[in-house]
């Protein structure tokens, strides 16, 4: 049997676990072509939030009674693939459940030997693509630079300051505990890191970057993007990667007020999708890999066990209770 989380209900604000719901099927028959994957490792991120609301975006809603989206690393145990043989493990798109089967085609194999399966789903994986090309290719920055990050302790933060910190540029982290300050700064040396949610925003940037911030890696939105953003230096440039501060609001915040700013400082700011560098991955995961064995890049994962948890830890990440790249370990 297979226990799988369905979209039960449309959040109206933050998700709650009534909206979700655990449902028991038999494992699936496969078709030509495909495999069956016995998940050993569940990825939690933000961007489900926005899957679980009906409006339209970059992806398709997860409809409700759907297996709730996501990425998953697990063992094939089944296979109709010419290229992927049983006993392989794989990284591939499969939901909230113990065991998926999807096209071979779109799994990626992983060698569990080069490091351990779960960080296929973080620092070698979408979150650490996504810090890798955000920074390099969007925010382009250089040595001597000021680096602010938000949410930097987390999946995608963390491994954007340290990239910053290898670029030789001064980084300031963003974060929301003090447990996750002492991490920022005597685990990730990233120069500053300021508590949001005890000190003002405003004010620490103004002492920590006299000179103004010349790169801002946007995980959150909201409040703090505008105190960082009123001090950009001139040519800064900030990539919007994520909004996490909105996404469980119930009404629309209010729109940009920083348009005065970026016109008289000449600085730019622009989104992206980690999906839009797709062509480059392989690129970018041979150099985070390198990062990672010569110890330049240390990454934190936050592991939940047990399925029948992954809705309570998917909201605890809206509350910030995550500490590192959350992931849900299946005792399969
Ligand atoms: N553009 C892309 O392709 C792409 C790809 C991956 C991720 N993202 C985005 O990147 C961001 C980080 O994702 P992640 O996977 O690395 O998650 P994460 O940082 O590991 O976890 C989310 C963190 O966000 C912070 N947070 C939650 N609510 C907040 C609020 N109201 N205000 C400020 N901070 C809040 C919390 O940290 P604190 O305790 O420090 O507040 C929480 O631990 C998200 O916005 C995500 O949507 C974008």
């Amino acid at each position: 049997m297979n226990k799988s989380w369905v979209l039960h209900k449309r959040p109206s604000g933050y998700p709650k676990l009534e909206d979700f719901k655990l449902v028991e099927s038999r494992q699936p028959e496969l078709l030509e072509g495909e495999i069956l994957i016995e998940s050993k490792f569940l990825s939690l991120d933000p961007y489900m939030r926005g899957r679980m609301n009906d409006t339209k975006s970059y992806a398709p809603s997860v409809k409700l009674g759907d297996v709730m989206t996501g990425e998953a690393v697990g063992k094939v145990i089944k296979s109709r693939n010419r290229k992927i043989k049983e006993g392989y493990f794989v990284n591939a798109h499969i939901g909230w459940q113990e065991y998926g089967k999807i096209d071979g085609n779109l799994a990626r194999i992983i060698d569990p030997d080069l490091a351990p399966i779960s960080t296929s789903l973080g620092v070698l994986g979408m979150p650490g693509l996504t810090a890798y090309f955000g920074l390099l290719n969007i925010c382009k920055p250089l040595p001597g630079d000021t680096v602010v990050v938000s949410a930097a302790s987390g999946a995608v933060g963390g491994i954007v300051g340290q990239i910053a910190k290898i670029m030789g540029c001064k980084v300031i982290g963003i974060a929301g505990s003090e447990q996750k300050i002492d991490y920022c700064s005597s685990e990730l040396n990233f120069d500053y890191v300021i508590n949001y949610k005890k000190e003002n925003v405003i004010n620490k940037i103004l002492e920590y970057a006299p000179h103004g911030v010349d790169v801002y890696f946007d995980n959150v939105g909201g409040e703090i993007s505008d105190a960082i953003i009123s001090n950009i230096a001139i040519g800064g440039r900030i990539a919007i990667c994520g909004q996490i501060s909105l996404y469980n609001l119930e009404e629309a915040s209010m729109g940009p007020r920083m348009g005065g700013t970026l016109l008289i400082n000449q600085a730019s700011m622009q989104g992206f999708l980690v999906f839009q560098f797709k062509s480059q991955y392989q690129d970018g995961l041979i150099r985070l890999s390198e990062w990672v064995k010569n110890g330049s890049l240390e990454y934190k994962e936050d592991i939940i066990d047990g399925i029948e948890n992954a809705p309570k830890a998917f909201i605890g990440m809206m509350n910030g209770n995550n500490f590192g790249k959350l992931l849900i370990r299946l005792d399969n």
